[in-house]
């Protein structure tokens, strides 16, 4: 089992180290005047001390229902178990299929990849494109597992994502097969165009759909959720009992009383959506120039560009690139076999709009002196 690169660079970088790598949010945008107020106003009452429910607090559900409701995906508070981040979510139903199979994408998130491992499930990894999943490789995979992991909105790492008619495809074929599918979608609010319809609401009694604020409001307040038929959801409780009794309650307040304003989030969104597509275009116009070796396609949302730089020892351009204060993600940590290629992952979200030259330019330098 190895450590997230990612977590390990996190703790090893200070604060002059330009960072491409993790998968954070930029904390200018983080509305935090208004989760302050959130907070005092939920602390004006004792109440919101105390033990809750296991499933999550009821009217936090509410509103999390209400919007899948509102995108066409007819959801009741009932569907919904609040776990602390999608991370949880993605261990409470590893546990339930341990020792299981699963089909995952190549290449995939670590945290989930981990996640599996340490429950047992067996891998098979099929290769992504930037349309989504090879198809005849899914169906043949999906045959024996029953049980697929994918990331179709804006992936991490890649930042690719799904094609309408792959969803429709992918449905069909997880449906025929009565299988179960996990949709992991942390970053579908942050689209740059338009935004897709989720693959589960085509087959909602066949699979799991799991949300997270992390991405857009804040990743500390540890709220994540599952979406699931109730038949689905009920033996997940009994985990998430285990685990934590209930994720934070406070959290769980202040968000929900910050939701009480729901076009005030949909502002918070629209900046969100404007700004990252603003930096992800800054990104590329400078990977064009400074880097132009490297080989990526354009995201439609989301927090990566993720390409390759063909016949370069990628190992040793991250540690020389580390050395002078510049750190990305070696593809390599995204695949289960762990085998060496020449693709890396950049984040554009999380870093200065003055840092993306000064670190797009010494990566460039530093590559230039390996050649
Ligand atoms: C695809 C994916 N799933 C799940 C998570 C976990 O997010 P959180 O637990 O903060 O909701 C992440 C975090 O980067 C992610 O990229």
């Amino acid at each position: 089992m190895k450590r997230s690169f990612i977590r390990e660079i996190l703790e090893c970088i200070t604060t002059e180290t330009i960072s491409f790598a993790g998968g954070l949010p930029d904390e200018k945008l983080f509305p935090h005047l208004e989760l302050k107020e959130s907070a005092n106003n939920v602390l004006n009452d004792a109440s919101s001390l105390q033990y809750g429910t296991s499933s999550g607090l009821y009217a936090l559900r509410e509103k999390i229902a209400e919007f899948y409701t509102r995108d066409g995906f007819e959801t009741n508070p009932s569907n919904i178990l609040i776990t602390s981040g999608s991370q949880q979510a993605l261990d409470i139903i590893a546990r339930d299929n341990r020792d299981k199979s699963i089909t995952i994408e190549a290449p995939s998130y670590l945290g989930a990849m981990n996640v599996f491992a340490m429950n047992g499930l067996t891998q098979e990894a099929v290769s992504l494109h930037s349309d989504g999943i090879a198809i005849d490789a899914f169906e043949k995979s999906i045959i024996s597992t029953k049980l697929a992991y994918l990331i179709p909105d804006y992936q991490n790492p890649t930042g690719y994502t799904y094609s309408d008619s792959k969803r429709d495809t992918i449905a069909r074929i997880v449906e025929e097969n009565d299988a179960i599918l996990i949709e992991d979608s942390p970053y579908s609010e942050l689209y740059f165009e338009k935004k897709y319809q989720s693959i589960s609401s085509q087959i909602p009694h066949s699979s799991f759909h799991l949300g997270s604020f992390s991405k857009t409001l804040s990743p500390a307040l540890r709220i994540g959720w599952i979406r699931a038929e109730e038949k689905l959801l009920d033996p997940l409780i009994a985990y998430k009992e285990t685990m934590d009794l209930h994720t934070n309650g406070l959290s769980q307040s202040i968000l929900n009383d910050y939701l009480r304003d729901v076009s005030r989030y949909d502002e918070h969104l629209n900046l969100l959506r404007k700004i990252y597509a603003k930096k992800m275009q800054m990104f590329k116009i400078y990977l064009d120039e400074l880097l132009p070796e490297f080989k990526h396609s354009k995201p439609k949302g989301g927090m990566f560009i993720y390409g390759e730089i063909p016949d370069v020892d990628i190992s040793i351009l991250v540690q020389k690139c580390l050395d002078r204060g510049v750190v990305f993600v070696p593809g390599e940590e995204f695949y289960t076999d762990g085998s060496k290629n020449s693709e890396i992952r950049f984040n554009f979200t999380h870093c200065k709009t003055t840092d993306i030259f000064k670190g797009l330019n010494i990566i460039g330098k530093v590559l230039k002196e390996l050649n």
